[in-house]
């Protein structure tokens, strides 16, 4: 089964995507190691803790479970976490293995990388966008009032064990939300994984292992690649964040709770596609066919009552301007994209407009 590597100048690990990898976690924990805190969500813990408890039989651990949800992934729960990994009796040889979506992959991953200065994480993301995204690559971190994930840092993993059974349990809408990630790596850089979007879409849909063991090995195989390239997003790395500019506007203006990230990223990959469309630097019918394949897994919730004028504003407050200018990711063609400042106002109105209408 596929393994990827990830280099950094952090740490070198495998980010392996394996059906049952689950079981074999107790292969990775480092023989050295002190006692293991599990950090997860209790609905997460209550449906897979089977194999993982299997997997670390007779070495002292400890669950530690977290509410989830936005509005705790605060710097307020990292203390809190932190006080029960004390409590527990963990000191610099123990290790995090954060259990859960992307939620608790970030969090439990900054906890680690603070507690006593950073120690070991273990990331085992439960949810398909932490396993094609937010696992790999080493940014944790927790949201301020003011905005997502302002406060953080990278903390590289000793290992990722991507699992898809445990994709199983996962509602119907979070698992769209995911498959517009992978949708995403598809147009970023690989032509023939977003083929395999495109043809093979009731096989995705219906979860049959295949495919999806196939698709989500093709996303964590581009996120691997870019992040080696590129470990703090100075350049290449940002070819990730396609439908993000958009996507974050959409998400800031309804208050994150209109849209799951991913679908937030499917409406901004169509604002994006239209964009470049209007800049001439993608032909029609390569446009098209990304038009129709985010529609394809849709529907996305309603943008009814959203204002294009509005949206643009947001675009500005953006964390990821550099001095003032915002830098979109563009399609030139499936599998291929550039990174510009080089648009106008009257454009960027247009494309929200239109991907508003659409
Ligand atoms: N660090 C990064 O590079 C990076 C990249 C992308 C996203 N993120 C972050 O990831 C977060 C979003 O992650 P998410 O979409 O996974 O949301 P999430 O962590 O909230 O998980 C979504 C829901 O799925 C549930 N769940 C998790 N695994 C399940 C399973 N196997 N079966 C059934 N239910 C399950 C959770 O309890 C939760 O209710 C955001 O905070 C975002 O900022 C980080
Ligand atoms: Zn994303």
């Amino acid at each position: 089964m596929p393994s990827f590597p990830v280099q950094t100048p952090q740490r070198n690990y495998q980010a392996i995507v394996e059906r049952g990898a689950l079981a074999k976690l107790g292969d990775h924990i480092p023989a050295k190691a002190g006692k293991i805190f599990i950090v997860t969500e209790w609905d997460v813990w209550n449906m897979h803790q089977g194999p993982v408890l299997e997997a670390i039989q007779g070495r002292p651990f400890q669950v530690i479970f977290f509410s989830g949800g936005e509005v705790n992934k605060r710097l307020v729960s990292v203390e809190a976490l932190a006080d029960q990994v004390l409590l527990g009796g963990g000191d610099r040889s123990s290790i995090v293995i954060a259990f859960g979506g992307g939620i608790v992959c970030d969090t439990a991953g900054f906890l680690a990388a603070i507690f006593m200065r950073g120690i070991p994480v273990i990331q085992i993301p439960t949810t398909l966008l932490a396993q094609v995204d937010a696992a790999v690559g080493g940014k944790t971190g927790v949201n301020l009032a003011e905005g997502k994930n302002l406060i953080g840092c990278f903390h590289q993993p000793l290992v990722v064990i991507i699992d898809p059974n445990v994709l199983s349990t996962l509602p119907d809408r979070e698992y769209r939300a995911g498959l517009y990630e992978i949708i995403k790596c598809g147009v970023i850089a690989d032509a023939s994984l977003f083929e395999v979007m495109v043809r093979e879409r009731e096989a995705v849909l219906a979860q049959h292992p295949e495919t999806v063991d196939r698709i989500v090995a093709g996303a964590v195989r581009i996120k691997a690649h870019v992040v080696t390239e590129d470990e703090r997003e100075e350049d290449l790395r940002r070819i990730l964040n396609f439908g993000h500019t958009f996507g974050h506007a959409l998400e800031a203006e309804t208050k994150y709770s209109r849209f799951l990230h991913g679908e937030a990223v499917a409406w901004g990959m169509n604002a994006a596609t239209y964009l470049a469309l209007r800049c001439g630097i993608l032909e029609q019918s390569e446009g098209r066919r990304i038009l129709d394949c985010t529609a394809s897994y849709g529907p996305i919730p309603s943008l009814e009552g959203l204002s294009a004028a509005a949206l643009a504003a947001r675009l500005q407050a953006d964390k990821k301007t550099i001095q003032g200018k915002i830098h979109f990711v563009l399609p030139e063609a499936v599998g291929r994209v550039r990174i510009t400042a080089d648009v106008t106002g009257e454009a960027v109105l247009a494309a929200i407009q239109t991907a508003l209408a659409a």
